[in-house]
């Protein structure tokens, strides 16, 4: 399963790439704004700390301008994917843009069967938002479990990119189904070494050290 970070802070992205821990990279209108940051520099910057695909997303609503933008925002860098809405105007910038060779990732999916049109128009990723069907009580890992199935019954090679994950748990039942990808907040990554055995072990072992008073350094 591949891990991609879903941020636009340079920071948090290099100490989880310093771990080998970043596949890639996801961002969005939100998250730049959050950054404060210009969407072309920091685009780049990330492009070239990260080798795998970086999403940029394009904020014009018809399909002509999505084009555009999208090409713009791929000439920052051979690893940049567009991020595209899925609507029918996205789904039409997918099929061009990814016939130009570009990777494309359709973003705000919430149904299989939004899923399936944006395989047939050729996106490189989609990504189904699990922690915002929770938010209104639908299971979000239905949503994945769904996807999987048909887009293993076709053969679609489109990459699940499992999103809007909010906790750990999001992650080991994206990975159990078999999405291809997760994106998740630095957080929630880090979250995954926790274990309450882990601290408690740890805490007897240096107390029990500490009684033997001896010192490897
Ligand atoms: C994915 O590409 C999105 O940027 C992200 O996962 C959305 O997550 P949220 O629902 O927590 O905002």
């Amino acid at each position: 399963m591949k891990f991609f970070v879903d941020t636009a802070e340079i920071d948090e992205i290099a100490e989880l790439h310093d771990l080998g821990m970043v596949d890639g990279v996801t961002t969005n209108p939100s998250l730049i704004l959050k950054s404060g940051r210009d969407i072309l520099e920091v685009t780049k910057e990330i492009c070239a700390l990260v080798p795998g695909p970086v999403s940029a997303e394009v904020v014009a609503l018809d399909a002509d301008a999505m084009i555009e933008e999208g090409r713009k925002l791929a000439k920052i860098a051979d690893n940049v994917t567009v991020k595209l809405p899925l609507t029918w105007d996205g789904l039409k910038a997918c099929k061009v843009l990814s016939g130009e060779g570009k990777m494309v990732n359709v973003t705000l999916c919430f149904s299989a069967n939004q899923a399936l049109l944006a395989a047939k128009a050729g996106a490189t990723f989609i990504s189904p938002f699990i922690g915002r069907l929770d938010d209104i009580n639908i299971d979000g890992m239905d949503l994945i479990q769904d996807i999987r199935v048909i887009y293993d019954n076709y053969g679609f090679e489109t990459q699940i990119l499992a999103a809007s994950i909010r906790s750990v748990n999001h992650i080991l039942d994206s990975a159990r189904i078999g999405a291809d990808v997760i994106t998740a907040p630095t957080k929630v990554i880090k979250a995954m070494a926790g274990h309450p055995l882990t601290d408690k072990g740890l805490a007897q072992f240096m107390a029990d050290w500490e009684k033997t008073g001896q010192k490897i350094l």
